[in-house]
């Protein structure tokens, strides 16, 4: 990053911006030359239509958001030709100081020039695209210098950013590329359904700050709602409006969404979750998942407290009265992981018509394939009385799902993608005597079989933190994406269970409505921004990380809070990945006025920086409105957020401690329908500069 200032240019203009051209952008360009000069625009142009297609839209919004006024465009107007103004200065001379001293509170028509190498076709081009981009910006217009048209997108809203409150233009030149490749986020659309606009409001506002993946874990164990017409049977696990019809996206939405995003640079990648959170498949034969709505779902046979059994359990120095993990067989209902041990076949024949028909609707080369948290208690190959498996549990099991896997995803020409427990193959988490030890890892013994190209999403980094990075780089692979739960894990907040591993001593809200998981910090924009994943790396280490993903689980997330879930922190992502710089003096000013310009010019309900994750209501996942009585949602866990807190032996219980068992997964959701949670289009605020 570079700031330069024209000191030349500054002493002739009377109307210097407020502040450095640097404080108005984000995220932060490579570099920014400062004019210290605005100049008050009335109209624009673009006599040759050289930006047609490149948004330029989003400078006209942006002026008109911040003046409540239109830029009317000169050149296409019908009628008289604008008034020629007398420009002094040729842009290509802006540095020197101009030869005559000119009225800058003129408002000026600004001619827009576009010089672009290439243009995209099709959104699989995205992949690996030269988003570089340089902008000229003086008082008679800008010029757009890009490789492609996915950087001169970038050029024009970095453009609209130097609009200051009062309609002026920030006079800078910016020369600017991404730190990294790979800048994503993930939108869960299973646990609660999203509509394709909501989707699309996320993919604007990503795009806004310059991030270029949205990773759409499009299904679970709690529903499928893609309308997949090979199978109608999956339309048992949809949830449904109020109307009854069922929430679910066409192919036709899908493609609507993957052009929306293509248009803004961003590459839709679409997770297949596989073989884990799979109950959804049984709808089309029960013998395609194991252990289906299996209850309790969190313990083997409901035996009391058999979540809390002394063994040694846990992990590290974490070893408590708590087997996580452990005896579950999920870890949320409805249970059910695709067969992949007793129906290999069929499984994969499921798998081979989901990559190549539902998979096709997506352009991208990239198919994530999930492969979180399988549990191998599923496939019967861990005895009920056995706290933890084997850490070789998997050894039959996963390679030969993989090979057929790998070989699918060969056959439709999709690179593969998934969670690290793929990678997993020399952690110390197997190491008996290493102090991270984890009693409930089991390796998939599928290292060599996947290939080394795989882009590998690092989430679980609970014990292990950045030494995954180390191990998984170390067994070859090169394509890493950060994703660490403990910072870019947008969902946790004082009210979500499971981000720290003490989730069960839960205290009272103060008000009494539900509990909050005392160390179950907020993962505030300054915790994400933060966070670097290279820090302490290897070179090895840190070159193999190509990016990061912000990702948003939707169990707590309804169409209401979804955009104060996202926004503002998803900018602070945005600016971590793209600019890669430390956190300053200015840096919450700058992120403060890109949140304004969300609001106002995306109408996304961003929170402001403050807000710290705190609902007034604990939210579950839409699943339980059908689900509140059911064995499938029966839990033996600690208690969860908003049901009556009670110890052990019954009593009523306050303060930090134990709940009662057995328990209800779903039936704090009887007092609320997911279907009452709307989007409501955000108040416009004022912008601070
Ligand atoms: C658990 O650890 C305690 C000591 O901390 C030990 O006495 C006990 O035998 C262990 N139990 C199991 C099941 O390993
Ligand atoms: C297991 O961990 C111990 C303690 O850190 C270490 O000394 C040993 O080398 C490890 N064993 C293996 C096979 O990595
Ligand atoms: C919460 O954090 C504090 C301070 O970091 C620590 O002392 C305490 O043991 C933690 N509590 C739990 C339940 O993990
Ligand atoms: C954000 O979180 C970090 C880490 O938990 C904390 O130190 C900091 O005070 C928080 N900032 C705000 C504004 O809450
Ligand atoms: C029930 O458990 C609570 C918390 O452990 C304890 O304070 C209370 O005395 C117990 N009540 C009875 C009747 O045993």
């Amino acid at each position: 990053m570079q700031f330069t200032s024209l000191v030349a240019a500054a002493s002739v203009a009377s109307f210097v911006a407020a502040l450095p051209a640097s404080h108005y952008l984000w995220p932060m360009p490579s570099s920014v030359t400062d004019k210290n000069a605005v100049q008050a625009i009335k109209s624009w142009s673009d006599p040759t239509a050289s930006c047609s297609g490149l948004n330029i839209d989003a400078f006209i919004n942006s002026y008109k958001a911040k003046t409540g006024k239109d830029l009317p465009r000169s050149d296409a107007a019908p009628g008289p030709n604008p008034t020629q103004v007398y420009v002094p200065n040729p842009p290509t001379c802006s540095p020197v100081a101009p030869k005559y001293k000119r009225d800058y509170s003129q408002p000026l028509d600004f001619q827009i020039k576009c010089d672009v190498k290439t243009k995209l076709s099709k959104a699989a081009e995205l992949a690996g695209v030269d988003e570089s981009y340089s902008l000229e910006v003086t008082a008679t217009g800008a010029t757009i210098t890009a490789n492609t048209d996915v950087g001169a997108k970038y050029a024009i809203q970095s453009l609209s950013q130097l609009i200051t409150k009062d309609g002026q233009v920030v006079l800078a030149s910016i020369k600017d590329a991404p730190s990294y490749p790979f800048r994503g986020f993930m939108l869960d659309t299973a646990r609660n359904f999203f509509t394709v606009d909501d989707i699309k409001r996320v993919i604007d506002g990503l795009a806004a700050t310059k991030m270029n993946v949205f990773h759409w874990h499009i299904y679970d164990s709690q529903s499928f709602p893609i309308k997949w017409d090979t199978y109608p049977q999956l339309d048992a696990v949809k949830f449904k409006n109020d109307d009854g019809s069922l929430k679910q996206y066409s192919k036709d939405d899908v493609k609507d969404v993957v052009s929306y995003a293509f248009a803004r640079g961003v590459r839709v990648i679409p997770e297949f979750e596989l073989p884990g959170h799979n109950a959804v498949f049984a709808a089309i034969d029960a013998k395609l998942v194991a252990s289906n709505n299996h209850s309790p779902w969190d313990c083997s046979s409901g035996i009391p407290y058999c979540n809390a059994m002394p063994a040694n359990t846990s992990i590290g120095d974490n070893s408590g009265p708590t087997v996580w993990w452990g005896r579950h067989y999920c870890n949320q209902p409805p249970c059910g992981q695709l067969d992949i041990a007793n129906n290999l076949d069929a499984a994969a024949n499921l798998v081979d018509q989901l990559v190549g028909e539902v998979g096709g609707w997506f352009e991208d080369p990239v198919i994530h394939v999930g492969h979180d948290e399988i549990n191998p208690r599923v496939y019967g190959v861990v005895k009920d009385t056995d706290d933890h498996p084997s850490h070789r549990a998997f050894d039959k099991i996963m390679p030969a799902f993989e090979k057929k896997l790998v070989d699918i995803l060969a056959k439709y020409n999709k690179q593969m993608a998934a969670w690290d427990e793929v990678a997993w193959d020399n952690v110390p988490s197997y190491n008996t005597s290493h102090p991270k030890y984890d009693a409930n890892a089991v390796s998939y013994n599928s290292v060599d079989l996947i290939p080394k190209d795989t882009i590998v999403t690092v989430w679980d980094q609970f014990y292990l933190g950045s030494e995954l990075y180390e191990k998984i780089a170390a067994n070859g692979f090169t394509n890493i994406i950060a994703s660490h739960n403990n910072y870019w894990y947008f969902d946790c907040s004082p009210g979500v269970k499971w981000c720290t591993q003490a989730f069960e001593q839960g205290a009272r809200d103060k008000s009494g409505e539900y509990i909050l998981y005392p160390n179950h910090t907020w993962h505030n924009w300054t915790t994400v921004y933060n966070y670097d994943p290279k820090d302490g790396l290897s070179k090895t280490a840190a070159s193999a990380i190509k990016g990061g993903l912000g990702a948003l689980w939707s169990e707590t997330i309804k169409r209401h809070n979804l955009d104060r879930f996202v926004f503002p922190r998803a900018g602070a992502l945005g600016e971590r990945l793209w600019s890669n710089i430390k956190k300053d003096a200015n840096t919450e000013a700058r992120l403060n006025r890109f949140r304004q310009s969300l609001v106002n010019e995306h109408k996304i309900a961003s929170a402001d920086l403050e807000f710290l994750g705190r609902e007034k209501t604990v939210y579950r996942t839409e699943w339980c409105d059908f689900n509140l009585d059911t064995p499938a949602q029966k839990t033996v866990e600690w208690g969860f957020p908003g049901q009556p807190v009670k110890s052990g032996n019954g009593s009523d219980f306050e303060g930090n401690g134990y709940v009662s068992i057995p328990n209800d997964y779903c039936k704090i959701a009887g007092t609320y329908k997911t279907n009452a949670f709307t989007y409501t289009s955000p108040q416009a605020i004022a912008y601070d500069f």
